[in-house]
């Protein structure tokens, strides 16, 4: 399918690395329609697949999406394990089709907490599609971003204890190396959709800088041509990192 939005982006030097998305929505779609939360959910797949495969065709080395938080463990159990199953499936019957395409998955959060089943599943899709050069995708699964932060602290001070780093070395490149997202670009741009204007504990080290596009869309409803929106629309920004020249 072509579109006219793809060939305006890819006319622009201004493609972003990295994308990140907080897919929010899934339970006001399933509201809006009398069905149970889940049904929101398994909708939100198709979804996953539409932002892929924009991201894919924009250009974007890495696309980073927010699947489930740390906070989410707190949701009812039903509503936890459909989501988990949904995770586990997805990762068992994609594998193949997106290692074919090109696509590294990473499964970033706190892999502890997830059922023996799932974590085999998250485990294989990761092995499987190692050696992925078109695209990274990583999926945060029970993450959290003040947890993320507080790991690395922990790491570091580990380190330090144990003499092998002394605290005036620590940096921020240092620091970065004890994150998920260690060795990746920050995110250039991060989209939420269903028009809540908040973080929700989302990457809070790497989104410092990036540029924030919210859309009223439910997640379930997200397209690759509101995929296409929210970087034509990055491409508008001026982006200063607190300087007064545009870069
Ligand atoms: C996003 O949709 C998916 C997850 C957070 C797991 P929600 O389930 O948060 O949907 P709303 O915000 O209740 O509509
Ligand atoms: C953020 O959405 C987490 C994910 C999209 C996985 P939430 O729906 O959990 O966030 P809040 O509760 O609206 O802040
Ligand atoms: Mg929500």
């Amino acid at each position: 399918m072509t579109s006219d939005l793809l060939e305006q982006i890819r006319q622009s030097a201004r493609i972003p690395r990295h994308v990140a998305i907080i897919m929010d929505g899934n339970g006001r779609w399933a509201l809006q329609r009398g069905l149970p939360r889940h049904a929101g959910h398994r909708e939100g797949m198709k979804a996953v697949r539409q932002a892929l495969e924009g991201a894919v065709e924009v250009g974007v080395q890495v696309l980073t999406l927010f699947a489930f938080s740390t906070q989410n463990w707190q949701r009812p159990p039903q509503e936890i394990s459909a989501l988990m199953s949904l995770l586990e499936v997805y990762a068992r019957k994609e594998k193949a089709e997106l290692k074919r395409r090109g696509v590294r998955v990473r499964v970033l959060g706190d892999l502890d907490r997830l059922s023996p089943g799932t974590r085999r599943a998250v485990q294989g899709i990761m092995k499987a599609t190692e050696g992925g050069k078109t695209l990274q995708l990583n999926l945060m699964i029970s993450y959290s971003g003040r947890d993320e932060i507080l790991w690395a602290a922990r790491q570091l001070a580990v380190e330090v204890r144990e003499g092998r780093k002394r605290p005036e070395e620590i940096d921020e490149s240092t620091f970065q190396e004890y994150l998920f997202t260690r060795g990746l670009p920050d995110p250039d741009l991060l989209i939420r959709t269903s028009g809540e204007l908040r973080i929700s504990n989302f990457m809070l080290w790497q989104l410092a800088y990036t540029e924030i596009y919210v859309t009223p869309v439910l997640w379930p409803d997200f397209t690759r041509e509101d995929f296409f929106a929210a970087i034509a629309d990055f491409q508008r920004r001026q982006r200063r990192f607190g300087r007064v020249d545009a870069t």
